[in-house]
């Protein structure tokens, strides 16, 4: 398969088929993605917390997620790259928003950036999208304002609410964004979204009616068991590696204790007898 354009994505929403995202945060996460033909692959900032421990995605830094995105996209050949905006990198005005994404593109090799926010990011996705790069706009729950909204929660819920989201998703698609990032919103209004807009949409928590699913890899594969660890609603296990991997780890220091690791011959370099013999 060669790389994966928007072309390519917008070809996959046309036939009805579903469209494959995971999240990566290095290497060998964004090899995974890439050898089971993984349409696209996010670095989200999700990283923050499921790959170096933070309680809040808000605690990454640009340079940070450059590190990682750098990482994946040497991992993640055939799959649309993409990486999310951090906070604090673009809050400030366009031109700083602008000046991060450009440094992100840069210095990672992604294709595409993700953007949370609603009404207040039209100006830098307009910016962008008229440059000639690739915008995903992320609506719906957006993790940066957890505080604010008093955590994670269901969003669009009520007439006024699921309005308020759909005139932001026109709007965002007026201005360029070439898709659209929904998370947990109810899945009537995804699917809704996605059918009268006529804009690709990615949904987590979001129901089957957008085009495409992405999770965060560490809750498919079952790993995670940081701070804050939990499942939402919308998550499914697809594995237990963590089981797996704890119990490889627990058989290593099992058999160093015990003198089975490493067994002389199998696991160890000899050096011949009489080489030996002049050494002693
Ligand atoms: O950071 C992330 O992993 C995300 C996805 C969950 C959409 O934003
Ligand atoms: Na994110």
């Amino acid at each position: 398969r060669t790389k994966v354009t928007i072309n390519e994505l917008y070809r996959l929403r046309s036939s009805s088929t579903p469209i494959t995202c995971l999240t990566a945060y290095d290497y060998p996460t964004a090899m995974l993605s890439q050898n089971a033909n993984v349409d696209m692959v996010l670095i989200g900032d999700s990283l923050a917390q499921v790959a170096l421990g933070h309680t809040s995605t808000n605690a990454i830094t640009l340079d940070e997620m450059i590190h990682h995105a750098s990482a994946v996209t040497r991992g993640a050949k055939t799959p649309f790259t993409f990486a999310d905006l951090p906070f604090g990198s673009f809050e400030e005005s366009v031109e700083q928003g602008v000046r991060s994404v450009v440094r992100m593109i840069k210095r990672s090799g992604i294709d595409g950036i993700k953007i949370e926010g609603g009404k207040e990011i039209i100006p830098l996705v307009k910016k962008l999208s008229d440059m000639g790069i690739a915008v995903m706009p992320h609506i719906g729950l957006q993790p940066q304002r957890a505080t604010s909204l008093s955590g994670y929660l269901v969003q669009g819920r009520s007439a006024e609410a699921a309005a308020e989201l759909y005139d932001t998703a026109a709007q965002l698609k007026a201005v360029g964004a070439f898709a659209l990032l929904l998370e947990a919103i109810p899945h009537t209004l995804a699917r809704h979204i996605t059918e009268s807009l006529g804009i690709l949409t990615i949904g987590i928590g979001a129901g089957p009616g957008t085009d495409g699913q992405v999770l965060v890899i560490t809750d498919v594969l079952g790993t995670y068991a940081g701070p804050g660890a939990w499942k939402a609603k919308f998550v499914r296990h697809f594995g237990d590696a963590g089981a797996v991997s704890r119990g490889a780890v627990e058989s290593f220091v099992q058999e160093v204790r015990g003198g089975g690791f490493p067994e002389v011959g199998k696991e160890t370099y000899a050096m011949k007898k009489e080489e030996w013999s002049k050494f002693l």
